[in-house]
């Protein structure tokens, strides 16, 4: 499959997305046509940086570029304020300054960090995403949303810096853990849902391609959800109207579930899955969908070895962390719904009991 680029066209200045297979090859080039700069930091995790990152660091040295190479902790506990100041002061030491250029090579923790390094340091220097899990491929790294974690709540610092560019490279998810796959995966299904029925139907008839990690299905399922996230972004770049707040299908039940097992046992992409399915059976009992529809997504989630069933817990205490989601608006909980697979509408209009027994597994 040829490499492909989509445009993402935003009111100040839009951006390509290039993706493909072997592309991590191209990153200098891929950098150089986009801005002109001859000093590179690219910022990048203890995994990544002895897989990829290390490599990429030498193809700009190879083509002539000074380059310094930022290795921060794998994993999101790195994602703080400790880290940040870190960044920054190395990359001070090392000669940084606003004719500098920051590129993340990693997952979401490092893309989310080093685009925040980027927005603060010299007051903001350009960007580059060169993300390498699933989830920052098919959601991170597109959209512009920057930030750090406090230790009393998540992404509650940060800033909307949209990259230069983000080049994608399907060959880097051969490597991927199976249940960081798998949690990549939750939000790829929540695209279908959400926007694209035939895409719902592709992912349905292409399971088998897909676990097997085919890199031809893979481009196509990176293709889409960069095009649908890039749609949605380009509609709402600030989350101002309400339509990038769809992406949040199935989060307030999963920042809920995540917040109860205090963010230790379930990664984010396996709570989005168990948090899809409940905000389809809330529809089911409030009468906007058929209980098929909530069948589909179950089966194809399975498929995709993701766990379906609400999360083993007092419900009266998952309903009550639920109002700590970033999402509860003017005093209400809000919940993004399926009408039908394919459209989803945002609604304040729940009944606590609904909840609670949607987090009972009741009918
Ligand atoms: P991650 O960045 O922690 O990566 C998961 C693990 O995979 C890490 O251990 C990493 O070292 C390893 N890894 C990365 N690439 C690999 C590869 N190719 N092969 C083998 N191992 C590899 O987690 P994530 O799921 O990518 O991202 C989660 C983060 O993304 C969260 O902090 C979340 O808040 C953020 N996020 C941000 C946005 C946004 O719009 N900015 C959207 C969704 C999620
Ligand atoms: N991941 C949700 C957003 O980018 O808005």
């Amino acid at each position: 499959m040829p490499t492909r680029t989509l445009r993402v066209d935003l009111k100040e200045r839009g951006y390509d997305i290039t993706i493909g297979s072997g592309t991590l090859a191209q990153c200098p080039q891929f950098l150089s046509e986009r801005c002109g700069t001859s000093h590179v930091v690219l910022i990048t995790d203890s995994v990544v940086d002895e897989l990829y990152a290390d490599a990429v660091g030498d193809l700009f040295v190879d083509a002539g570029l000074e380059v310094e190479l930022l290795v921060i902790e794998a994993g999101e506990e790195s994602k703080n304020a400790e880290t940040l100041i870190d960044l920054w002061q190395t990359m001070l030491a090392e000669g940084a300054d606003r004719g500098s250029v920051v590129a993340a090579v990693g997952g979401g923790v490092v893309g989310d960090i080093a685009g925040f390094v980027a927005a603060t340091f010299a007051r903001g220097v350009p960007f580059f995403q060169i993300p390498t899990t699933l989830l920052a491929q098919v959601d991170s790294s597109v959209g512009g949303k920057v930030g750090i974690n406090l230790p009393e709540a998540k992404n509650i610092v940060g800033a909307f810096w949209q990259p230069l560019g983000v080049l994608i490279d399907v060959d880097v998810l051969s490597t991927l853990p199976a249940n960081e796959f798998a949690a990549g995966m939750a939000e790829v299904v929540k695209y279908g849902v959400i926007m694209d029925l035939p895409f719902f139907e592709y992912l349905e008839s292409h399971v088998e391609a897909i676990n097997a990690r085919d890199s031809e299905a893979l481009q196509y399922v990176v293709e889409r959800c960069c095009r649908l996230k890039a749609d949605v972004v380009e509609e709402d770049e600030r989350e101002e109207s309400g339509r990038r707040a769809i992406l949040n299908y199935g989060h307030t039940f999963a920042h809920a579930f995540e917040a109860a097992t205090e963010y230790g046992q379930l990664l984010h992409g396996e709570a989005v899955a168990m948090g899809m399915v409940c905000a389809s059976r809330l529809a089911e009992r409030i009468g906007m969908i058929d209980a098929k529809s909530t069948e589909r997504q179950v089966k194809l989630l399975e498929a995709l070895s993701l766990p379906t069933q609400p999360l083993e817990f007092d419900s009266e205490e998952i309903y009550r962390l639920m109002w700590h989601d970033k999402k509860v608006a003017e005093g209400k909980l809000r919940f993004v719904l399926p009408n039908r697979l394919g459209e989803v509408i945002l609604t304040s209009d729940v009944k606590s009991g609904d909840v609670i027994a949607v987090l009972n597994g009741q009918d």
